[in-house]
Parts: C-alpha cells; sequence; structure tokens
C-alpha cells in the first residue's frame, strides 16, 4: 500500500525555551542539521515521497523556506497550520484532506531513530489497521506505554501511567490505514483537551487491529525534549559522524539511494550545497552509488 507520511512539528516548545524563541523545537539543531531531517530521514527510508508538514502559523514558513515544494529531492512537501497543540492525533484532522484517503505514517518531529530500519519496513507492508512500536526504556512514565501478553499482542496502551504495566514506550512513529481520518474524527479531547493518540491507538485495539512491534537492542530511539537530551543526541550523532564514513540522515543521499531523483538531479543537489564539507560528502555518495 502506498503510503503518505505526515510529520508533526508543532506544540509549545517550553521545555527548550528561550531556545525556541529562535525557531521552534523541530528546527533546532542536532549536531550538523536541523532535527527534523532526522524524522524526515525515517520516512524517506520507509520510500515515502509525499509529506506533509504541520506545525505552528509562526514556524510554517521557516520550514517552507528549508524544503520548498519538495521537487529537488524528488518529493512532494505540503504544509499545514495547527492553530493550537490540542493533540497529536489532531494532525490526522488536519491532514485528512492532504492524505484524501490514503494510509498514512505519522512521526513526531522530534523524534530520531538510528540504526537498521527493517522494523519500520515491516510495519509498513501491513495492509490494515495500525501498527505502533515498543521500545524498552528506564522511565516509562514518562511515554504511552505498551502493555504485552507472552506472544507480544497488546493488551492495553495507556498515555503515560503513574504504574506503568510494562518498560515498552511507544516512539511517536505511528503506521495507519485508510480509516485513520474517520477514527480520528469520532475522538473525544481528554481532561487535559487534547486528542490523544492514545486513544486513536487504541480505537484500533478495540477492533483488534492494533500490531505493536518490539525494537530491541541495535536501534537508537533519541529523546530531544530538554537541553540535556538534545545536547546528547547531538553527542551521538557526532560521535556516530566522526567515526565513520557516513553521515546520518542525509537526506540528500537517501533521495538518491531512494531512486527519488535521477544521478543528472543529485548532481544539480551537489552544486547548490554551500558548505564544501557537505558537497565533498554528497560527491564521495555518489561515487560509491556509481560504484554499485
Ligand atoms: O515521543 C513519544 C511520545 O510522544 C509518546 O510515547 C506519547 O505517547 C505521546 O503522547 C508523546 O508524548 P510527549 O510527552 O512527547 O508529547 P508532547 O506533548 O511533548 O508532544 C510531542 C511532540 O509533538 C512535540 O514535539 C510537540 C508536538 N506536538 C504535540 C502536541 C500535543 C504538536 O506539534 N502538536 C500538539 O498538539
Amino acid at each position: 500500500m502506498k503510503r503518505k507520511g505526515i510529520i508533526l512539528a508543532g506544540g509549545s516548545g517550553t521545555r527548550l525555551w528561550p531556545l525556541t524563541d529562535i525557531a521552534c523545537k523541530q528546527l533546532l539543531p542536532v549536531y550538523d542539521k536541523p532535527m527534523i531531517y532526522y524524522p524526515l530521514s525515517t520516512l524517506m527510508l520507509g520510500g515515502i515521497e509525499e509529506i506533509l508538514i504541520i506545525s505552528t502559523e509562526k514556524d510554517i514558513p521557516s520550514f517552507r523556506n528549508l524544503f520548498g515544494d519538495g521537487s529537488h529531492l524528488g518529493m512532494s512537501f505540503e504544509y499545514a497550520v495547527q492553530k493550537e497543540p490540542k493533540g497529536i492525533a489532531e494532525a490526522l484532522l488536519i491532514g485528512e484532506s492532504f492524505l484524501n484517503g490514503a494510509g498514512c505514517s505519522l512521526i513526531l518531529g522530534d523524534n530520531l531513530f538510528y540504526g537498521r530500519l527493517d522494523f519500520y519496513r515491516l510495519g509498513l507492508e501491513q495492509e490494515k489497521g495500525a501498527t505502533i512500536y515498543g521500545y524498552p526504556v528506564k522511565n516509562p512514565r514518562d511515554f504511552g506505554v505498551v502493555e504485552f501478553d507472552s506472544d507480544f499482542r497488546v493488551l492495553a496502551i495507556e498515555e503515560k501511567p503513574a504504574q506503568p504495566k510494562s518498560q515498552y514506550a511507544i516512539p511517536g512513529l505511528y503506521i495507519y490505514d485508510e480509516e485513520v481520518c474517520a477514527r480520528a474524527r469520532s475522538l473525544s479531547p481528554s481532561a487535559r483537551g487534547e486528542l490523544e493518540i492514545t486513544d486513536l491507538n487504541r480505537s484500533y485495539l478495540a477492533d483488534d487491529l492494533l500490531k505493536c512491534i518490539p525494537l530491541g537492542r541495535g536501534i537508537a530511539w533519541l529523546d530531544t525534549g530538554t537541553p540535556a537530551s538534545l545536547l546528547e543526541a547531538s553527542h551521538y550523532i557526532a560521535t556516530i559522524e566522526n567515526q565513520q564514513k557516513y553521515k546520518i540522515a542525509c537526506i540528500e543521499e537517501i533521495a538518491l539511494n531512494q531512486g527519488f531523483v535521477t544521478e543528472s538531479e543529485y548532481g544539480k543537489l551537489i552544486e547548490s550545497a554551500r558548505n564544501p564539507d557537505y558537497r565533498a560528502y554528497l560527491e564521495m555518495v555518489l561515487a560509491d552509488f556509481l560504484l554499485g
């Protein structure tokens, strides 16, 4: 099934203030790139070419400035405003006309994954229902939490439970079938006045249509919510990029390897790279690509 992608990149950015007075959280740097490059890369590596970015009225122009219509990457980008942070599941209402009946993958603009993304491609292969992931963490109270049976079938999901029934947090990466907008429309705001992503996932669970893939070692899921965790994420990316030959979340490289752009279109991306080191990297990628 061909799915479209939604990146939710709004919110109030309170925990990173005053940094978020300059730009919203998802535009802040994580080492050498704007944060949104990382979740965007995840969607691209899943083969998703049509993207909707949802953010605040103030920040949408910056995202538009960054990606334009996406055609240089062989992709299509659209933009929509979320007036107030009224919940993650509101992204599916805002994105309804963009989706136009298609299934989608929603990712939060501050969720960074690194490692083999087979788990994501596996989720995207599911035709029916919804797929979420379970990531073992030390502090499940801070997240949506999934409880499994011994066969990893979902028993329950809870948003930031005081007494978590498992150590598995639910990362901000979700895959939905084409029913998702209708299901989002039937949700009511929670006690805190938000359309909760956990309630949307529960609606699939109630119909036995929610699959959760547990993630193990070898996948990094990085948090960027506080100044300390933002710095740690930058260090993590820097450590790997300074050791290995490859960059993480280089969107031009991914566009080439996914076949979104031709070699000559990629040549234009190289020409437009203003940073000599970045340009040299893109050239190295092309040389590797041509070698097969
Ligand atoms: O990161 C994964 C977690 O994300 C999940 O485990 C939770 O189930 C999910 O509720 C969410 O928890 P957070 O505490 O991280 O949610 P937060 O309200 O901080 O929003 C996450 C991101 O989405 C943040 O970058 C801001 C953006 N956002 C959030 C809301 C509620 C929006 O753009 N609009 C919104 O209305």
